[in-house]
C-alpha cells in the first residue's frame, strides 16, 4: 500500500485529483469507481478546475457509483444520483448515459443489484475505485459483519450509520433504511484502489482498518489484501499511523 501524507483537506483532494487524473490521461476510456461523502467533495472540485482549464477530458469515460439509497429518486437532493450529478457529472464532459448507479427506485431491488453486476462486468471491470471509509470501517454501504464475498447486494442500513447521515436529511425518519451497495468482493475486483480520508475523526478506524487484524468487523481491513492500494489523507486523519 502506497500512503501519501498531505498537510490539510485541500492538499489531500489535490493529490487524490492528481492520481485520478493520471489514470485518465493515461486511459482516456478508464472506467472510475466513484463514491459520495463529504471526503471526495474537493476531489471533484479539482477534476472539474483542471477540466475547465482543458487539462482533463472526460468524453470516454465511464464510471460506476459505489451506492444508493433505496426509495430516493434520482431528483431528490439527498440521493447519490443527485449528489454525482451537482458535485461532478454536471461539470465535466463525461457522457451522461456512460455514468452508473444503482436505481434507488427499481421495483425489485435484488434484480438491480444483478444489473449493476452485469454492467460493471460489460464493462470489463474498474480501473480505479475511489472510497472514503466510515467511522465504523464501512466502505460503500458494507457495514461491520457483511461478508467479504458479496457482489452488489441490498442492506439493511446501521443505526450508527443512519444517525451520521441524518444530518443531511431534515430529521432522521427520512434516512432511508436500506441501501444498494457495491459488495467487498466487487471492490476487492477493482484493479486499483484510492482511499482518501480527512479529519481527526477519521484517525482511530484509519490506524484499526489498516495496521489491525483483517475482519468483517472493520470492513475496510479487507483493503490490506489489494495488491494496489493508495491512501491518500490529512495529516490528521493519518496521524496515528
Ligand atoms: C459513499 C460511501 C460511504 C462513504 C463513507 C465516508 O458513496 O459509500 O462509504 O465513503 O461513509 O463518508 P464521508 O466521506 O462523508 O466521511
Amino acid at each position: 500500500m502506497k500512503i501519501y501524507v498531505a498537510e490539510d483537506y485541500q492538499s489531500m483532494s489535490r493529490k487524490a485529483a492528481n492520481i485520478v487524473s493520471a489514470q485518465v490521461i493515461l486511459n482516456p476510456a478508464s472506467v472510475l469507481g466513484l463514491a459520495t461523502g463529504s471526503t471526495p467533495v474537493g476531489m471533484y472540485k479539482q477534476l472539474i478546475d483542471w477540466y475547465n482549464k482543458g487539462d482533463l477530458d472526460f468524453d470516454q469515460v465511464k464510471s460506476v457509483n459505489l451506492d444508493e439509497y433505496v426509495g430516493l429518486a434520482p431528483d431528490h437532493p439527498q440521493s447519490y444520483r443527485y449528489f454525482m450529478q451537482t458535485n461532478f457529472f454536471d461539470h465535466i464532459n463525461i457522457d451522461p448515459a456512460a455514468t452508473n448507479v444503482p436505481q434507488g427506485l427499481a421495483a425489485d431491488p435484488a434484480a438491480e443489484c444483478a444489473r449493476y453486476n452485469q454492467v460493471i462486468r460489460g464493462l470489463g471491470g474498474i480501473d480505479i475505485q475511489v472510497l472514503g471509509m466510515g467511522h465504523n470501517g464501512h466502505i460503500g454501504f458494507n457495514e461491520p459483519g457483511e461478508a467479504f464475498e458479496l457482489e452488489t447486494h441490498v442492506v439493511d442500513l446501521q443505526e450508527s450509520t443512519i444517525a451520521a447521515n441524518a444530518r443531511f436529511f431534515e430529521k432522521k425518519e427520512d434516512v432511508p433504511s436500506r441501501a444498494i451497495t457495491m459488495g467487498i468482493k466487487s471492490i476487492m475486483q477493482a484493479r486499483q484502489i484510492l482511499v482518501v480520508v480527512s479529519g481527526e475523526d477519521k484517525a482511530a478506524i484509519v490506524k484499526t482498518a489498516f495496521t489491525g487484524p483483517v475482519t468483517p468487523l472493520v470492513p475496510a481491513s479487507i483493503l490490506q489484501m489489494h495488491p494496489n492500494v493508495v491512501l491518500v489523507g490529512d495529516r490528521a486523519a493519518l496521524s496515528k499511523l
